[in-house]
């Protein structure tokens, strides 16, 4: 059975696209479908892409709710809503819910722009990782694609891919060769895990 994919985005969503791009037409082709786009950023480009690619989205504001819990139930409630098998956070800026991760356990995937464990946790999100990497004077960064648990990027890893970082990159030079893997790797990733799950079933 096709897997149904929900995809949760802060941002500009280029690896929502490139999910969606495998599930049209690439390694994903048959084997999962996105069928639901939600950000807790209304400006998201994410947005405008599940749009176009007439995907159902959703827009749900922390400042819309009292207190943590109750934005996440309605982030629950939504992909719940849609059967959504497996939950893909690409660029989610926030702290998933406890009852996310309960009910989906093992089922939701994130997409890091480093190396795990090395430069991961709170405070680590995009161009900071980046930013470390060089000032730490890395020769090696990459992407890295886990299992999220209760904690900031500290799920079994699924894949590791390396780039190279060289003496004089700036961090936008990191980031974009970064990009780039994660692009290729996160399509990769979820098709792994299908298979685990179907494996399991
Ligand atoms: C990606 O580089 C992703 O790895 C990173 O945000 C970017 C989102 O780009 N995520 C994190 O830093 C999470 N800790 P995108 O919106 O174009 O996919």
């Amino acid at each position: 059975m096709i897997k149904c994919l929900g995809v949760l985005s802060s941002g500009e969503g280029s690896n929502l696209q490139s999910i969606i791009d495998s599930t049209n037409g690439g390694i994903l082709k048959g084997l999962a479908k996105v069928v639901l786009v939600i950000s807790n950023n209304p400006n998201a480009y994410a947005l405008k892409r599940a749009e176009k690619e007439s995907i159902k989205f959703a827009c749900v504001e922390r400042k819309s709710f009292k207190d943590e819990e109750s934005f996440n139930d309605v982030i629950l409630t939504e992909l719940q809503g849609m059967k959504v098998d497996i939950v893909c956070l690409a660029g989610y800026l926030r702290l998933v819910g406890q009852r996310i991760i309960r009910d989906y356990r093992n089922k939701v995937l994130n997409i890091h722009p480093a190396l795990l464990p090395k430069f991961g946790g709170k405070g680590m999100y995009g161009c900071h990782v980046h930013a470390a990497v060089v000032k730490s004077r890395e020769t090696v960064s990459g992407a890295t694609v886990h299992l999220v648990d209760e904690n900031y990027d500290t799920g079994k890893i699924i894949m590791q891919r390396e780039v190279r970082v060289f003496e004089n990159d700036m961090p936008q030079d990191v980031a974009g060769r970064v990009l780039a893997v994660e692009h290729k790797i996160y399509p990769e990733a979820i098709k792994i895990l299908i298979g685990d799950l179907n494996k399991n079933l």
